[in-house]
């Protein structure tokens, strides 16, 4: 299936990482279109676990290509020792395109993200500190660094100096741009031979017939216009991302999957509605391993969120969806599914867009019996517990869309079709 995009329907971390290793077998390319370090794809091989920040997760397959679109936020720095640390696995990655249009992120770009969440207080977005709001805000501000200015020495020294003299300013930020300078001067030559104009490069793949992956980081509920705003990441994380950042048209895409978790998890601050306190958040958290890939920070846990997948549906125009971690709930007595909001004693069936609401409001749940079974083996869908298809079928209808595949266990291979 040629010009896939892949997109998390919830706040990030629904195991996109091992959708796309598996998708990537039948790809010719795997390309990021939005975020940069903040990102965390987490793939288990034999055992040995991977652990992707901003290069595609297409590179365990040699011979694919893995480009970086023009959207993603790239820190130099972070980029070199995940290409060493891969090196160190025996991975080499000969296919690898950075988009010479892709923003940097600068060191400063993280200080700035850390007096900003500072001043904040209790206010703060809870950030990965990765610098991707600041270098993004750079970016629209039209002051940013873009890679293809780690090339050019002249020019890079000018953007250093307006930058430099501008934070200087407003935060009386104190860096040598001679010191910055000659740092990502020196980086530059160590990307160079990565640095491509990675537009033309997929435009050219497409018209060949190769088969394209667009790989999606974050979640739905994170896009920077249609997430929980201000408790978002700075990029646009919904599947039309995916041409403003690569350069393709929406005409080029093929077909749009969402992931999405059997519970909801979400790291940072910011409103929750399914949000579960106590025991049950307890047993999700530590049978799913809910801890960030990039920051190991604890995620929240909750109830799977029907409002949040029909939302995601229609700003993703999602065909179908894969649902992971379901084995997760194997020791639940009891599961609930949010189908509605109540807020102030009406009933919302769409996701409500004020900050006001989503704190607010009370979820409506359905509940179910848990199927109490260890699944985590079970290969084939007639294997599935009753329950836990009646658990699926409830999640197809409330969404209205099909659910494709499941995921029952972390290892790579493990990926269960439906229907
Ligand atoms: P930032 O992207 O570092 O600016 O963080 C903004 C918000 O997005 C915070 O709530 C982060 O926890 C969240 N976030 C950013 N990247 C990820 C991710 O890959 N998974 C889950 N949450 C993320």
């Amino acid at each position: 299936m040629a010009n896939i995009v892949v997109v998390g329907t919830q706040w990030g971390d629904e195991g996109k990482g091992r959708v796309i290793d598996s998708l990537a077998r039948t790809s010719d390319a795997v390309v990021r279109f939005q975020g940069g370090s903040n990102a965390g794809h987490t793939v288990v091989v034999n055992g040995e676990k991977f652990v992707f920040h901003l290069i595609p997760s297409g590179a365990l397959y040699p011979g694919k290509k893995c480009i970086i679109g023009n959207g993603v936020v790239v820190d130099p720095q972070d980029l070199l020792l995940e290409i060493e640390a891969l090196r160190s696995k025996q991975i080499e990655l000969k296919d690898l395109y950075l988009s010479s249009n892709a923003h940097v992120v600068m060191s400063y770009h993280k200080r700035i993200e850390q007096i900003e969440e500072e001043r904040r207080g209790e206010q703060r977005i809870g950030t990965t500190r990765r610098g991707i709001g600041p270098a993004y805000a750079d970016k629209a501000a039209r002051r940013g660094v873009r890679v293809a200015d780690l090339l050019e020495k002249g020019v890079l020294a000018e953007k250093l100096r307006i930058n430099l003299s501008f934070w200087k300013n407003f935060y009386g930020l104190d860096y040598s741009a001679e010191d910055l300078l000659h740092q990502y001067l020196e980086y530059g030559r160590k990307l160079k031979r990565y640095v491509t104009d990675t537009s033309l490069l997929v435009n050219r793949l497409m018209q060949e017939g190769k088969n394209m992956l667009f790989e999606g980081a974050q979640g739905t509920l994170l896009d920077v216009d249609h997430g929980t705003y201000p408790f978002v990441t700075s990029s646009n994380v919904v599947a039309g991302g995916a041409c403003t950042g690569v350069g393709i048209g929406p005409t080029k895409i093929g077909k749009v999957l969402g992931v999405a978790k059997a519970y909801v998890t979400r790291v940072g601050q910011g409103p929750f509605p399914t949000e579960i306190q106590g025991k049950i958040g307890e047993i999700l958290k530590e049978g799913g391993q809910e801890y960030g890939a990039t920051t190991g920070r604890p995620r929240r846990c909750g109830w799977f969120d029907g409002v949040i997948l029909r939302y995601a549906a229609r700003v993703n125009g999602l065909d179908e969806l894969i649902l992971t971690k379901l084995d997760v709930l194997d020791l639940l007595d009891k599961i609930k599914i949010c189908v509605a909001y109540k807020y102030r004693g009406k009933l919302i069936q769409d996701f409500p867009f004020e900050l006001e609401y989503w704190e607010r409001c009370q979820p409506v749940y359905e509940e179910m019996k848990g199927w109490k079974k260890d699944t985590s083996r079970i290969k084939i869908e007639k294997d599935l517990p009753k329950r836990m298809r009646e658990y699926i079928k409830r999640i197809e209808e409330i969404g209205g869309l099909p659910i494709s595949h499941l995921s029952l266990n972390p290892e790579r291979s493990e990926f269960l079709s439906l229907h």
